[in-house]
């Protein structure tokens, strides 16, 4: 359930078809799969819209193009999963001439331009930040822990409150980070970034965290390579919860996983019906994210939708 919701999703009975262009990010994780599924099904015809979707590949410059295009075929509505935080400010306002509402969903833009945004629906990274690093202070401190860390999308609104998240929760602990750097949200770079870890600090490393599953679960290879066992040599924190990721927890190889919540869809397709309607909406509906131990994982797995 997300937190501000008013109630279902878009209807079709009685109401025209909303035109509307969803510029989504990319299709870097498993997380974005099932983002990408739930938009396109609360955004489908048999809900009263006709959907103009666009893969950005991660690239800010190919998701500019995708909103400049939607805004020449006039969409009634944009939304969009932006990349990056910040470098939207002319594109935001080529859609307010044109006045097509946008809405955010996922990352968040620079607060220097949510004078442009209708509304957005996500998650709160800060938070999941915290939480993620206040079981790492909870379990190492006292202990002169060693960690590193698989940051997300440098420049994303994910990573940046991540970051800030854990950094508050860290201060004034004796866990020493000893590197974080970009792994791109992908298990590709987060293989290839624990390689570079294991090779510069080998077994003093005690933990990894892991800004999203995927990093996570490439980085595993990289540590059995190493001849180092995950879960125990050195303790893995995630964020998403998703199927894998989950198993990875029930397996022991992960020790701890915060949830981001990937199923928006409706949410979304709620606030762009109400936007073209002209109803009010809020600036922002969080999507309320739980936190995993092993044992929770177990208990979640067979019904877990993602
Ligand atoms: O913006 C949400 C993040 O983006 C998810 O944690 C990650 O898996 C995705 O790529």
């Amino acid at each position: 359930a997300l937190a501000g919701c008013s109630s279902s999703g878009a209807g079709a009975s009685g109401s025209k078809t909303i035109k509307v262009g969803f510029a989504q990010e990319g299709a870097e994780s498993g997380w974005r799969t099932a983002n990408t599924k739930s938009l396109q099904a609360a955004l489908d015809s048999s809900n009263g819209f006709k959907l103009n979707f666009s893969d950005a590949q991660q690239k800010q410059e190919n998701q500019i193009a995708a909103i400049r295009s939607f805004i020449t075929q006039g969409v009634q509505a944009i939304v969009f999963a932006p990349v990056v935080e910040t470098g939207w400010t002319d594109v935001l306002k080529q859609a307010k001439q044109a006045k097509i509402p946008v809405i955010l969903e996922d990352r968040d833009v620079d607060a220097a331009d949510h004078q442009y945004i209708a509304s957005r629906v996500g998650d709160d990274f800060e938070k999941e930040g915290e939480t993620a690093c206040k079981w790492i202070v909870d379990n190492f401190a006292g202990k002169s822990a060693n960690m590193v860390v698989l940051q997300g999308t440098a420049g994303s609104s994910a990573a940046n409150d991540r970051t800030t998240g854990c950094g508050k929760v860290m201060k004034g602990s004796d866990i020493n980070v000893l590197d974080q750097q970009d792994g791109n949200f992908t298990r590709a770079q987060g293989k290839t970034v624990m390689e570079g870890f294991l090779q510069k600090y080998g077994s003093k490393i005690n933990i990894l965290f892991a800004q999203n599953d995927d990093m996570g679960l490439g980085a595993l290879d990289a540590i059995k390579a190493a001849g180092m066992t995950p879960g125990k040599d050195i303790q893995i924190i995630t964020i998403d919860g998703t199927h894998d990721g989950l198993t990875a927890l029930s397996n022991g190889q992960f020790n701890y996983v915060v949830e981001c919540n990937p199923l928006l869809g409706d949410q979304v397709a709620q606030v762009v019906k109400d936007v073209v309607a002209g109803k009010k909406v809020d600036k922002l509906y969080l999507a309320k994210d739980e936190a995993f131990d092993q044992a929770a994982a177990k208990q979640a797995l067979p019904t877990r939708k993602y």
